[in-house]
């Protein structure tokens, strides 16, 4: 179940191109969804009738957008108003801020307190606030009531605009988030761990937080529910895939597989579980041993015996380099995980088909033959992207009980010259590659070494990857500090900086670009053709300005999210736009807080509500930003999510 070359030629129609659907498709989702729930186990189907009265979408009129043109229908933050202390909001819309670091994930759990108690962390809402995406409930009463997404296979698969304003789906839901870093100084207040206590505390403040939230009035809270649970760096996890219990996975020391770490994008599967994206997992793992030297498969990863100076090595072995009982502990990390946010007690999942990188991102799509596609940035500078394609329809393979995230192919992309790509498979059927590996689980542990070979195009650090409904995927490259007009090959023989290609033109790369592709052949094709979408130093100077382009999201209209991780210009704190991508036009919907970084977006289905984050405020100095509190105030600084509305919505999805 590896080859599809057959499938090349299929080509990707989209079905759904507006948010503007006759209301026989509507009856048809509906219907589909019931057949769907009703072939589910345990569900209490009670409130799921009322889908029948779906509402078009065009006839909602207090969402976060108009569901019709034009794309972009409020008054931006100006460039006079996004660069205080304080977070500012489009005078059109408002917002709340919710699940701010620390905050017990059950009512009667711990509160939060400085210095953090290891085993309270460990039952609060983590810190690095990063991906997420937001789970509806239908039926409250029942625990395991799941969302059918499947409807909108060649489409983003959500119901947007669908659903009754009666529906719990769109005032109950399950929130995923990612908890992707807090350093020593912000979770500890010090520089270093002093104690194993105090590298649990690090560890429980990293992973995935998973809660239920409810719209009460207007206001959303956390849910006391079985659902409600800390995933992060002593949970335990399974692998899966063609690596799952290779050798390069076993340590002398037995110990089981725990844990996920620096947990940055996201995807969501049509199938309803959350995926949760492994990046700088190497700044976790360090040494005292100074005759430690990294081999070429650790250095390729950044391995190295400081790590971020994290300093848990100096008090759990499993991040020690050196110590020879957990030899393979870091080959353990780097994966794309699975989790079933419906099913409490289920084990994160590492679908090792995926590849072993710095995943930024996983945006799934299903292809016009019905094939799981996952679209990956691996974030570094000159490090690739990646597609993988299951090896066949993600129905068909569920239903013979295969998960269509562990059987497939995996390509990394190659960006000619001329406008055209090509996906380069990643396997041991290639030919140019495979000598250099003894299967593919190997191959897959080295994921980024099997690219290199395959001849992929060294990107500007590739983050959050999209699709629009048109097809198009957009990818957004950040910035490359250390792309160079000549090229210059270091460090041991790799070459460490490829100069300029047309895909990555501008050396260096200070504020980055969006990069689009039409796959020419199909989401689960070999074929594309690419143009830059927008570089973000053409925007200097005007109301426009945005730098460092990293958080990606197209909406079911077409609009295209963009979130900023750097260095703003025009005096700018980071921020969310709103792009058109028809007509080029950028609004700037909002700006967070000095220090701080715009990650994550998560909608409700119905589209009134928005959930963004703020992440590393004041990257932990209260003189910086206290946020949430208000600036002035000595207060530790809290990442948080954001719920956004539009300010005529009155009671949020109510
Ligand atoms: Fe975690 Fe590449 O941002
Ligand atoms: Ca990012
Ligand atoms: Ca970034």
């Amino acid at each position: 179940m590896d080859q599809h070359d057959e499938h090349d030629n299929i080509e990707d129609i989209p079905s759904n191109k507006s948010g503007n659907r006759p209301f026989e498709d509507v009856l048809k989702v509906n219907m589909d969804r019931r057949k769907l729930l009703k072939a589910g186990a345990g569900i209490a189907g009670g409130s799921f009738f009322g889908f029948a009265g779906g509402v078009q979408a065009n006839s909602l009129s207090r969402a976060l957008f108009s569901f019709n043109e034009p794309l972009i229908d409020f008054s931006p933050v100006t460039l006079a108003q996004g660069g205080g202390p304080e977070p500012a909001i489009s005078a059109d819309y408002e917002y709340d801020v919710i699940l701010p670091w620390g905050q017990p994930i059950r009512s009667n759990g711990p509160a939060f307190s400085i210095p953090v108690d290891p085993n309270d962390q460990a039952e609060q809402v983590g810190i690095g606030h990063d991906g997420m995406w937001y789970f509806p409930i239908l039926d409250p009463l029942a625990v395991d009531t799941r969302f059918g997404w499947d409807e909108l296979e060649d489409s983003n698969p959500w119901l947007s605009g669908y659903l009754s304003e009666g529906d719990t789906a769109n005032t109950r839901g399950v929130l995923c988030m990612n908890n992707e870093f807090g350093t020593n100084f912000a979770v500890l207040r010090k520089d270093l761990p002093e104690s194993l206590s105090d590298v649990r505390v690090s560890q429980h403040a990293h992973g995935v937080t998973v809660v239920r939230l409810q719209n009460n009035n207007g206001s959303w809270e956390i849910e006391d529910s079985t659902l409600n649970r800390r995933i992060h760096v002593n949970t335990p996890v399974e692998f899966s895939g063609p690596a799952a219990d290779h050798d390069q996975l076993q340590n002398v020391a037995m110990n089981e597989y725990m844990g996920t770490v620096n947990n940055c994008a996201n995807g969501y599967t049509p199938w309803g579980t959350y995926l949760t994206c492994e990046e700088n997992f190497n700044g976790y793992f360090g040494t005292e041993d100074e005759s430690w030297e990294p081999n070429p498969s650790q250095d390729r990863l950044g391995l190295n015996s400081g790590g971020f100076g994290y300093g848990w090595h100096l008090y759990d072995p499993r991040f020690d380099l050196a110590n020879p009982n957990y030899a393979n502990e870091h080959n353990r990390f780097g994966w794309i995980v699975e989790i079933d946010p419906l099913t409490p007690n289920s084990k994160p999942i590492k679908r090792t088909a995926l590849g072993r990188k710095k995943n930024e991102c996983a945006a799934v799509h299903v292809s016009a033959d019905g094939r799981a596609v996952v679209y990956n940035g691996d974030d570094q500078r000159f490090d690739y992207i990646y597609k993988f394609v299951s090896a066949e329809p993600w129905r068909e393979m569920s239903e013979n009980g295969l998960s269509p995230l562990d059987y497939g192919t995996l390509y990394v992309a190659r960006f000619n010259d001329d406008g055209t790509g090509d996906w380069l498979e990643l396997s041991m059927d290639n030919t140019d590659i495979a000598s250099n590996f003894v299967d593919q689980g190997q191959l897959l542990i080295n994921t980024r070494y099997a690219a290199d070979l395959a001849g992929a195009t060294p990107m500007d650090r590739p983050e959050w990857i999209t699709v629009a409904p048109d097809g198009r995927v957009y990818c957004a490259c950040t910035n490359n500090s250390r792309r160079t007009d000549e090229g210059i090959q270091t460090q041991g023989g790799r070459l460490v900086d490829t100069g300029p290609n047309a895909a990555n033109p501008r050396a260096p790369s200070s504020d980055g670009h969006i990069i689009r592709w039409i796959e020419t052949h199909g989401h689960s094709g070999t074929k594309f053709e690419w143009d830059i979408y927008q570089y973000a130093e053409d925007t200097h100077g005007t109301e426009e300005s945005y730098a460092d382009p990293d958080g990606l999201w197209a909406d079911p209209d077409g609009r295209l999210f963009i979130e900023t991780d750097g260095g703003q210009k025009d005096g700018l704190q980071n921020q969310l736009l709103v792009a058109d991508p028809q007509t080029g036009r950028v609004s700037r919907l909002f700006t967070g807080v000095p220090g701080c970084e715009i990650t994550g977006i998560a909608v409700t289905p119905d589209r009134y509500t928005m959930f963004i984050n703020i992440q590393h405020p004041g990257n932990g100095d209260p003189t910086v930003s206290p946020f949430p509190a208000t600036f002035g105030s000595s207060d530790v600084p809290r990442d948080a999510t954001i719920v956004i509305r539009r300010k005529d919505n009155g009671v949020v999805g109510s």
